[in-house]
């Protein structure tokens, strides 16, 4: 059976990007593999939040995850913190990581452009923590968006690079899952790119009511149907995927011939799509807040998770203080 391994840095909540790019698939995936699911606490560190952000974001994002059909007898779901073998792996890959290859990743030149005053070590290494994160469950496959691709890349390297070293073949070269025809882009309100990508152009799963809608009538259109045959502007390219994502059939044809004609409102196609995303998100949210306020029931899941995720750990990094010549006495 094949070994998947997602994470999700604990700051910030989970959007519909989240939702229907990714977590609805993850509840079907975890009957055909082994699905690890983890909170990745360390990573957020690199941007130094506040120790009473923290349990709070951790226990909603873990809440969110539930919420959403990730099923805790079926997966593995953990907080990265609590995993002490990936700190340790973390130490080995960097010895065999070089300085030159992570100061070309895309990512680490955006942090660097975007917040000069912090350019820690750890931001750095980001993704040798990252390949530590995949390489000490030895999973198979890593559901990752673009922007994480360049980090598994590396994560392959490494994993090549370990087993050629020691002349093992302890761990896998992980793979991009992507969900093939199911994978729908979810775009953001702001007209651009993908949802989450900037702040505010997001609905996430705890939004109520009120701020769906408010959020939805907010989105950016333009002036108007440019008229027969001239292509869609891209703002409202993004509502109709949006559309076609959470409506009936049936009510995106009827605002796809309104388009077409010239008569459509967008006034009225935003108040459908706030309708229809609230159909999809509001039962969730519902179940957010109850599984947050069952604090039994996410102490076992979590205590659960952690000691399945420290087992495989372990079987791992047993592998690997043999390969490394540790293992002495
Ligand atoms: N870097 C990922 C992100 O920002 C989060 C993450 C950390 C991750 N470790 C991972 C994702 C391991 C997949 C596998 O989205």
């Amino acid at each position: 059976m094949k070994t998947v391994l997602s994470g999700i840095r604990s700051t910030g909540h989970l959007h519909l990007g989240n939702y229907f790019g990714a977590l609805r698939n993850f509840a079907q995936l975890q009957h055909q593999a082994k699905c690890f699911f983890f909170i990745a606490d360390l990573h957020s560190l690199t941007t130094h939040p506040k120790a009473e952000d923290f349990h709070s974001n951790v226990k909603i994002i873990l809440s969110e995850y539930l919420a959403s059909g990730l099923d805790p007898e079926k997966s593995t779901l953990f907080v990265q913190s609590s995993v002490p073998q990936v700190c340790e792996l973390y130490v080995l890959l960097n010895m065999l990581t070089y300085k030159g290859e992570l100061e070309r990743t895309a990512s680490f030149k955006d942090k660097v452009r975007l917040n000069p005053q912090n350019v820690n070590a750890g931001l750095l290494t980001y993704p040798v923590l990252m390949a530590a994160d995949i390489l000490v469950h030895r999973a198979d496959w890593v559901p990752v968006g673009k922007d994480q691709e360049q980090h598994l890349e590396i994560t392959r390297l490494l994993a090549r690079r370990f087993n050629k070293l020691y002349n093992v073949a302890v761990f896998p070269e992980p793979e991009a899952y992507n969900f093939g025809s199911n994978l729908v882009k979810i775009p953001g309100l702001d007209g651009s790119g993908k949802m989450g990508k900037s702040e505010g152009n997001g609905i996430y799963l705890i939004d109520d009511q009120k701020t769906i809608t408010k959020k939805v009538m907010r989105a950016v259109t333009d002036s108007g149907p440019a008229g027969k045959g001239s292509p869609m502007s891209q703002e409202i390219t993004n509502l109709f995927t949006l559309l076609s994502v959470v409506s009936e059939p049936a009510v995106v044809q009827h605002f796809r011939d309104q388009y077409d004609n010239g008569t459509i409102r967008y006034g009225d196609l935003k108040k459908q799509l706030a309708e229809d995303i609230c159909k999809h998100t509001l039962p969730i949210k519902a179940r957010i807040e109850e599984i947050y306020n069952d604090d039994a029931y996410l102490k076992y899941v979590i205590d659960k998770g952690t000691e399945e995720a420290r087992s495989s750990a372990r079987a791992t990094m047993e592998l690997v203080r043999e390969a490394v010549g540790f293992k002495v006495f």
